[in-house]
């Protein structure tokens, strides 16, 4: 069976993008792929978190991936400080890693490109090798996730290849799984940027656990092209392409199908909200299900990161093995 790995930040509040561009497909990937599912509380810590905060987002993440329909007895679901071989295997692969090629990655110029590089954390920049030691360390074959991690993922290729080649032949190489609908909904508000948890624009960022009110009230309000006509055009109609491809990923129809039945956006609007409290409901309710019983939850993580570092622990020893660290108790020679 091929294995999938992916993650997702327990940072600010899981959107719209997050769950039509990666949590939806890994519910249906948990019967096609032997699955893991990583609440990346470490990947966090590269920009200033309060520590209740972050501490109550990964519970309540938690709960939400399992609202949305992963299930313990088919997916392995955990939180990525509990296994901590990912971080020692980062070590690792920070010395195969070169400066020049974080340097070229996007996501790190554009969070540095206000500040600067001075005062950005160390983490920041060595993110994407903790990121490609969270896949590796699983032996991932596949790696669903959103476009925004296309570039992190060709690292995550080099860097295994790179290990390999010198090493000796020691991880899977792994390939992004990115389907053409959905991994890349845009902010409501600001159609040229993506959804993002990071972005301080809340009334074009869609939470997955938004009233249905609210919800109406987001889509409602979209800022859209000028014109009248609606069309699938994410070039040159962002605003509107975004709300029929909502609509699209929400009905499972073809967006051109979509946008040829449409020739006002008060209508479109209309269905893209109805649609999308539609698709979110039965996930709001089973979270309210679960929130009732934190212990569940965390009973549930312990046993994931339990089965995780089984699969986690095996990988590693081989790493290090590979690159030449002495074991406890053995003598060489
Ligand atoms: P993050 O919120 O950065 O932890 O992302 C978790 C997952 O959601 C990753 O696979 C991302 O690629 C995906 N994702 C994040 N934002 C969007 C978006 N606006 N559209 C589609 N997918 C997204
Ligand atoms: N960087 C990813 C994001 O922001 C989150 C992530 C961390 C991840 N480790 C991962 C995604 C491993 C896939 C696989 O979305």
């Amino acid at each position: 069976m091929t294995r999938a790995l992916s993650g997702i930040q327990p940072t600010g509040d899981t959107h719209l993008g997050n769950y039509l561009g990666a949590v939806r497909h890994w519910v249906a990937d948990q019967d096609v792929h032997d699955s893991y599912y990583c609440i990346v509380d470490l990947h966090a810590l590269t920009i200033p978190r309060d520590p209740g905060q972050l501490r109550a987002k990964t519970l309540e993440t938690a709960m939400i991936l399992l609202a949305a329909g992963l299930d313990p007895a088919r997916c392995t679901l955990f939180v990525q400080s509990q296994v901590p071989e990912h971080t020692e295997l980062s070590w690792l692969l920070e010395c195969v890693a070169s400066m020049g090629e974080l340097r070229r990655m996007t996501q790190f110029k554009d969070k540095t490109a206000k500040g600067g590089e001075t005062e950005a954390r160390v983490g920041l920049f060595t993110y994407p090798v903790l990121q490609a030691a969270d896949i590796l360390i699983y032996d991932a074959d596949l790696v669903p996730v959103g476009e925004d991690q296309r570039q992190h993922l060709e690292l995550c290729r080099d860097l295994a290849l790179r290990f390999n080649h010198r090493y000796g032949d020691t991880f899977v190489v792994p390939e992004a799984l990115i389907r053409p609908l959905g991994a890349k909904i845009q902010d409501l508000q600001e159609p040229a940027r993506k959804m993002s948890k990071s972005s301080e624009s809340p009334q074009g960022t869609l939470l997955v656990l938004d009233p249905p009110d609210v919800m109406r009230r987001k889509i409602r309000r979209a800022v859209t092209d000028p014109g009248t006509e609606v069309r699938f055009d994410p070039e040159g109609k962002p605003g509107v392409s975004n709300l029929v491809q909502i609509l699209a990923v929400a009905t499972g129809r073809p967006p051109a199908e979509v946008a040829a039945s449409y020739d006002q956006y008060g209508p479109l609007k209309n269905d893209a909200a109805e649609a999308v409290v539609e698709l979110l409901l039965p996930l709001q309710e089973r979270y309210r299900e679960l929130a009732g019983d934190p212990k569940r939850t965390a009973a549930i993580l312990e046993e994931g990161a339990a089965k995780a570092q089984r699969v986690a622990s095996a990988t590693l020893a081989r790493a290090k093995d590979a690159v030449g660290l002495l074991p406890r108790g053995r003598v060489v020679g």
